[in-house]
């Protein structure tokens, strides 16, 4: 068993809700609202589940043991974790709703952007350089910090408000 399994797990969230951001944003830009509680839903999403757990994984869990082991990718590490205060701040604005409907779907849409960019760079870049790196020793030891973070049912959005924001291929 590989050590970043979860992380990829909620990966698959994370991009689930980019998707939906992405759709609710170009609604609010164009001056159309999204079905009732869907954007509060969303926010909800980012911070419980995307800052609180999987943010949390990789800060206190896999970065630190990626600087102690593999020094070279230390500044990889402080650039992925500036971009989770990036995302952290945006997601703020998009909850305060400040200067309106348009604005906050613009917000909301760099939001998705930087998010989509970020998760596709971990995956691509990261997690794969870790997989192969890391010993079977700090493999558990990653494998058990991120088990104690698990937040059974909240890893993603219902299904039902990711597909209403998919926009048809
Ligand atoms: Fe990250
Ligand atoms: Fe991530």
């Amino acid at each position: 068993m590989g050590c970043t399994e979860a992380l990829t797990r909620d990966h698959e969230g994370v991009m689930e809700a980019a998707e939906a951001a992405t759709g609710m944003a170009v609604m609010l830009v164009q001056g159309r609202d999204p079905e009732p509680g869907d954007l509060s839903t969303l926010v909800i999403y980012a911070r419980t589940f995307i800052e609180q757990v999987h943010y949390l994984r990789e800060e206190e869990v896999l970065f630190p043991v990626v600087k102690s082991r593999l020094p070279h990718l230390s500044s990889e590490c402080d650039r992925l974790k500036a971009d989770h205060s990036r995302a952290r701040s945006l997601m703020e604005r998009v909850a305060a709703g400040e200067g309106g409907a348009q604005q906050t779907g613009e917000v909301l849409a760099e939001w998705a952007r930087l998010v989509r960019a970020h998760t596709r760079e971990e995956e691509a870049y990261l997690l794969p350089i870790v997989e192969r790196s890391l010993g079977p020793e700090r493999c558990l030891q990653v494998r058990t910090g991120f088990a104690r973070m698990d937040r059974p049912g909240r890893e993603r959005m219902a299904e039902p408000l990711v597909r209403r924001y998919l926009v048809p291929a």
